[in-house]
């Protein structure tokens, strides 16, 4: 089955609905790279073509980057911009360039972190060629005023936030004011960063699912939301990057189906 692919907001971009994330899963040593080319390589094989890093993570760029190397073309790369200063956070982006094939497709602003020097910085780098679109991101509640703050400039085509059967706050007025503004949204944290995805499931329950494995519930919950462009589940084993990249594929859940994937998920994990 093929993946469904969403327009991402207004940018004229389109992706297969399930992308990767590299948070932990590929801050490997570099005697670990092969296992970052077996779980790229599996994303790939799978039809996913997004893949979303940053600074913050480690050496999870240049592993990332070292993974994709020759077979680049087609894929589209997602980082943040993630430093204190705005020396460093040049500097920091010539090697991100160098690990990414001198292109970035999307570059964030991580945690919003000093984000209209950044802005501006981003805005000529774009009008140069080296970035195609800017985006912004954050985890927490707390700064979603100031987010929205970034939204409503219009100097931002896409926003990174998370969004999980645990952690519902964007629906409030983050997804509103996206899908108002034509913005792209990419969800961070679609297994609520692995515990939603440690809860025990029956087969009965995965049969009224229509799905093979509750991973894959929890993915097509957030994909129910047609204002959701892309999701970047993170792992570090290959299987489960073909595993999640499926549940991009097949009939969504409809609605008794997502509440059941909440009523599941009260259940807590571990
Ligand atoms: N901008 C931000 O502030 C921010 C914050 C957090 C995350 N992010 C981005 O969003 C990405 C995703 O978020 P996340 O990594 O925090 O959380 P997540 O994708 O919700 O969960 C990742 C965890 O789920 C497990 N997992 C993945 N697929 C699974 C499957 N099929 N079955 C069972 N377990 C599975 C992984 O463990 P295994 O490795 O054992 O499979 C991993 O521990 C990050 O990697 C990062 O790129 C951004």
């Amino acid at each position: 089955m093929t993946m469904e692919k969403r327009g991402l907001g207004n940018t004229g971009v389109e992706l297969p609905v399930i992308g990767m994330g590299s948070w932990q899963t590929l801050d490997l040593p570099p005697r670990e790279q092969p296992l970052a080319d077996e779980i790229v390589s599996a994303a790939l094989g799978s039809g996913t073509t997004a893949f979303d890093s940053s600074p913050m993570y480690g050496r999870s760029e240049e592993v990332l980057g070292k993974a994709l190397e020759d077979r680049r073309d087609g894929t589209f790369l997602a980082t943040k911009t993630w430093s204190r200063t705005q020396e460093a956070a040049e500097a920091r982006y010539e090697e991100q360039l160098r690990f990414f094939g001198g292109h970035i497709e999307l570059m964030q602003i991580h945690n919003l972190v000093d984000w209209r020097e950044r802005l501006s910085w981003l805005e000529r780098e774009r009008d140069a060629g080296r970035v195609d679109l800017l985006g912004a991101t954050h985890y927490s509640p707390s700064a979603f005023g100031e987010l929205e703050e970034v939204m409503r400039t219009g100097r931002i085509h896409a926003i990174q936030i998370p969004y999980n059967p645990g952690e519902r706050e964007v629906e409030e007025r983050i997804l509103p004011l996206a899908a108002e503004l034509g913005l792209g949204v990419v969800v961070m944290r679609p297994l609520g960063g692995g515990s939603l995805a440690r809860i025990e499931v029956s087969p009965e329950e995965l049969e009224e699912l229509g799905v093979e494995s509750w991973p894959q519930a929890l993915l097509k919950w957030a994909l129910a939301d047609e204002r959701v462009h892309l999701l970047i589940p993170a792992t570090s084993k290959p299987e489960r990057a073909r595993e999640n990249a499926a549940a991009g594929a097949g009939p969504p859940l409809n609605p008794d189906q997502r509440e059941l994937v909440e009523r599941i998920s009260r259940r807590g994990g571990g």
